[in-house]
């Protein structure tokens, strides 16, 4: 089993649950609410985990009940915790989850101390990247530490991964670092500038990232499935069906799914379509860790 680093965030999502979205200006009474260990660095470390993935986590915490409580999680999740620091007088992210009846959400992001993760923890846990074969990132860290960190990898040849979530403009010192980009419609969209309405414009944006030197991506389409572009061309995966309760980490719970298939010398093909029997499960449960499934529970799951 080869290893797989995560370098990323880790929040404690505050999670309402409503009827409906509340509209700019409204007050809305919600059914419920929750304290659900999330953040998408530690989310895609837990997925990895709990598929049977050898995964550690660099990041940082606050120095606050909510911090202790995610790194208990992760640690009872069997993940090497050695990358992950405490800040001190600094709170741990959080991030504020509204959660619809449809299983909608929308999402903010107060980073606290994910965003004092800079170079200088990159490199003090630089053995661990060196002895990586995976390096999985995504953007709830600061982006020069990104940067830093897809730079240190290929210089020692790990394969990196990015998940350009939430999405921002890329420079091309980026973009030239990264092995595999998995984006959905809208960050491919934000990250290109090119209006995504359907398959072609998805191919066309994702040719304009290759070309600037991405080698491959993985664009998640939702309900719709996703598809697959490299250099040689391109490949569609259907999406598994089933009822979606709530949509948080449906995305981080795929690339999770994605990593540890090609930590384990699967295709791409195969790694894909595990991704998505991973993402569907998550989605039938609610919050972000507590729905990630276990290796068992994907196994079970009928094949299409
Ligand atoms: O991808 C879902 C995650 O986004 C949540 O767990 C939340 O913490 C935000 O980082």
């Amino acid at each position: 089993m080869r290893k797989i680093t995560v370098i990323g965030s880790m929040n404690m999502d505050l999670v309402a649950n409503v009827d409906h979205m509340p509209k700019v200006g409204e007050t809305i009474i919600g059914k419920s609410f929750e304290e659900i260990p999330g953040g998408k660095g530690a989310n895609q470390a837990v997925a990895i985990a709990r598929l049977g993935g050898q995964v550690h986590m660099i990041g940082k915490l606050g120095d606050d009940g909510f911090g202790k409580t995610l790194l208990e999680g992760l640690t009872k999740d069997k993940i090497c915790v050695e990358g992950v620091k405490i800040e001190t007088n600094t709170p741990s992210g959080v991030a504020l989850i509204t959660v619809s009846e449809e299983g909608d959400n929308s999402i903010i992001v107060v980073p606290g101390a994910n965003f004092t993760l800079n170079k200088e923890d990159i490199d003090k846990n630089i053995q661990i990247i060196k002895e990586s074969d995976f390096l999985v990132l995504q953007l709830e860290v600061p982006l020069d530490t990104v940067k830093y960190s897809l730079k240190c990898a290929k210089e020692l040849g790990v394969y990196t991964v990015l998940n350009p979530a939430p999405a921002q403009k890329l420079d091309d010192m980026i973009i030239k670092n990264i092995d595999l980009l998995i984006p959905n419609e809208t960050e491919l969209e934000i990250l290109t500038g090119i209006e995504i309405n359907n398959e072609e414009d998805v191919l066309r944006a994702s040719k304009n990232l290759i070309e600037k030197g991405v080698k491959s991506l993985i664009v998640t389409l939702g309900s719709k499935g996703s598809m697959y572009i490299d250099k040689k061309g391109f490949k569609k995966f259907q999406a598994h069906k089933v009822k979606a309760i709530d949509t948080t980490a449906a995305g981080d719970s795929f690339i999770g799914g994605v990593c540890v298939c090609l930590s384990e010398g699967k295709t791409i093909e195969e790694a894909i379509r595990y991704g998505s029997r991973v993402g569907a499960l998550t989605v039938t449960k609610k919050g972000a860790q507590r729905s990630l499934p276990y290796k068992e529970e994907i196994e079970a799951l009928k094949e299409d």
